[in-house]
């Protein structure tokens, strides 16, 4: 479903990625992980449609469209999700009407009439407890206020709601509780199906405890240089990146 192909992306004159091949299929759960500094957020950004990169090389194909050429409406309504290693906030809005607005207009996107108001109060009570989310929270604003553990936790709730195809989480690990960590990877393996995929970006193996990837990619200074199987996130997590590193520059 995505098909990404020596893509070279820079922010401000200063190339960032340099040439990243990645292929995803439905179905499939990546991690990918890397050293601070390594890329992996600025791919995530570039695959969103963050505007302030630059792609000056390559191609990423989704689901048979040119993904860079999408807007980024139009890569969500497509199914394309993006979980921020940093959520943003949005003073004033609340959670629900926000999460009305947005799964009203993918399902518009996709020929589906918009839900009822009582249809869709039914669907966030059963999506916030599938994320263990207190339902309280969205009468909130987005993300306004909320703990760090709680933004990540409504991530996967946001996630829930859209049932995007594929799904890129920066980092959604950072900042958890332990019990949280269980919730937030639960919940992301109980939204995975044969029919959409997940990209996992982490620094931590105890995430893949739980979120068990089929591939894991390691980045480093802008390219994947090394990609393998859980086995490989163990490897990494015994040994750091000294060795696979020290013969790349
Ligand atoms: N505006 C900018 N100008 C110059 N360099 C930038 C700019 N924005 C980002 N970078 C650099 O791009 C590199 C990649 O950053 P990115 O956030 O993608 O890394 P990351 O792999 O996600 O790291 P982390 O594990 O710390 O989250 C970093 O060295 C960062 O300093
Ligand atoms: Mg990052």
């Amino acid at each position: 479903m995505l098909e990404i192909k020596n893509l070279h992306a820079s922010v401000d004159g200063n190339e960032i990625l340099r040439g990243i091949d990645l292929t995803i299929r439905r179905g499939e759960v990546h991690a990918i992980m890397g050293p601070n500094g390594s890329g992996k957020s600025t791919l995530a950004s570039v695959l969103a449609g963050n505007p302030r990169f630059e792609v000056s090389e390559g191609t990423a194909t989704f689901l048979g469209r040119n993904l860079l050429e999408m807007s980024i409406e139009e890569r969500a309504r497509a199914g394309f999700f993006l979980g921020f290693q940093y959520p943003v906030e949005i003073p004033g809005v609340s959670m629900a009407n926000f999460m009305k607005l947005a799964v009203n207009e993918k399902r518009k996107y996709n020929g589906l009439e918009p839900l009822g108001a009582g249809e869709f109060l039914k669907l966030m009570r059963q999506r916030a407890e599938f994320v263990e989310l207190d339902p309280r929270m969205t009468s909130r604003a987005v993300n306004e206020g909320f703990s760090g553990g709680e933004k990540k936790k409504n991530e996967i709730f946001q996630m829930a709601m859209l049932e995007p195809t594929l799904a890129v989480l920066d980092e959604t690990d950072s900042g958890l509780d332990i019990d949280a960590l269980r919730v937030v990877a639960t919940g992301v393996t109980r939204l995975h199906t044969s029919e959409n995929a997940t990209i996992v970006i982490t620094h931590y193996q105890r995430l893949l405890d739980y979120i068990v990837p089929d591939f894991v990619h390691v980045l480093y200074h802008g390219r994947i240089i090394h990609s393998g199987d859980r086995e490989l996130a163990l490897r990494l997590e015994e040994q750091g990146y000294d060795w696979l590193i020290k013969n790349e520059k």
